[in-house]
């Protein structure tokens, strides 16, 4: 039997939520990960630093007893975001980033940036004090083709920022497509990218898998599998400006079978050994540590976790579903197998 040591890992994009389904989630990320950046957009969204240090406070209070994790926080740009926010958040030493999302681009993006020239004068303090912008890079322009919406967004907003603001440090987040890797790989310094285990492994026939199948549904959506093997390619370089981001983003079983089913996958409860799965696809598992632990710490600064995990080349059968508050939480693969398994 194969088995992998690796340095503890962390998740770089990650939705913890609220309240109860906070305390149904936590444990599974906790398990894997020593800490996460936790996304901002709860409702009403985390937009100060008051209310990232609250979020946090929670967050910690919902740990289970023996279980160690640091939430790393985020606060949500709004068109009325202020510099002085930004000094207050980068004292806080709690916020690691601030998050960029197009109004209207995804779930509970609607306090989201309606025009990026709004937040012109912010962007410049934030590469003046360091602080990381993360990205959702699609655009919001309803002519613009579903499928297109990440390669649009690079030509008219991405490229302009970053040339604009050559000391930003962007996070392109959730990146989907052959043009977001060339993007990144080609950029200056301070640019780099998170993917998630979704958009490794499928490709957008699985929303359409005898049916529509609703649980692999995401934003950026899946792609053709051009880009998806794009992605695994440049994961498997072991470019350091890739790094492990989940965006693992629950929704109630019953959000998410409608008639206008919500954005997002669940994937917490095996991220890494999906992670294991792709890499292994891509003949690169000895690239996989470097990815899940190492090169989101040093693009954001912090030091590498010095606990480690192990894998084992083991299936294991995932669960119809998880427990979430009063509801159910349908999980990426939920009643087939996933090929590793973390040693507890
Ligand atoms: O699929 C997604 N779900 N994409 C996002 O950008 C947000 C996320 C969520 O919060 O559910
Ligand atoms: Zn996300």
């Amino acid at each position: 039997m194969r088995s992998l040591r690796l340095t503890r890992p962390d998740d770089w994009h990650l939705h913890l939520r609220d309240g109860t389904a906070l305390a149904a989630l936590l444990p599974f990320t906790a398990r894997q990960f020593a800490r996460a950046i936790v996304m901002p957009n709860l409702r009403p969204p985390v937009t100060t630093t008051a209310q990232a240090r609250a979020y946090r406070e929670r967050i910690l209070a919902t740990l289970p007893a023996g279980l160690r994790f640091e939430p790393l926080m985020t606060l949500y740009l709004t068109d009325r975001t202020s510099p002085a926010e930004i000094d207050t958040a980068r004292a806080s030493g709690v916020v690691h980033g601030v998050k960029y999302y197009p109004a209207g681009a995804t779930t509970n993006s609607e306090s989201g940036v309606t025009d990026i020239a709004r937040v012109d004068a912010v962007l410049a303090h934030m590469a003046a004090v360091g602080m990381v912008l993360q990205v959702h890079g699609e655009v919001t322009d309803p002519a613009v083709d579903v499928f297109d919406r990440e390669a649009v967004f690079i030509e008219r907003v991405l490229a302009p920022l970053i040339e604009r603001h050559p000391r930003l440090k962007v996070v392109f987040e959730h990146i989907t497509t052959r043009e977001a890797v060339r993007f990144v790989l080609g950029a200056r310094a301070g640019i780099a990218a998170t993917v998630t285990p979704q958009h490794l492994l499928m490709n957008r026939n699985a929303l359409f898998t005898g049916g529509i199948r609703p649980h692999h549904y995401c934003l950026p959506v899946l792609k053709a599998d051009l880009h998806r093997l794009s992605l695994l390619d440049a994961v498997a370089s072991g470019t350091p400006r890739l790094f492990l981001g989940t965006d693992s983003a629950p929704h109630a079983r019953h959000t998410k079978e409608a008639a206008c089913g919500c954005a997002g996958i669940f994937s917490a409860h095996g991220a890494l050994e999906l992670y294991a799965e792709a890499f292994e696809e891509a003949g690169a598992l000895s690239h996989l540590e470097a990815f899940a632990a190492f090169h989101g710490a040093d693009f954001y600064g912090l030091p590498r976790n010095s606990g480690q995990v192990t894998l084992v080349r083991e299936s294991w059968d995932v669960p119809a579903h998880y427990p979430f508050g009063e509801d159910e939480l349908v999980p990426l693969r939920a009643g087939e197998r996933i090929a590793w398994r973390m040693a507890p």
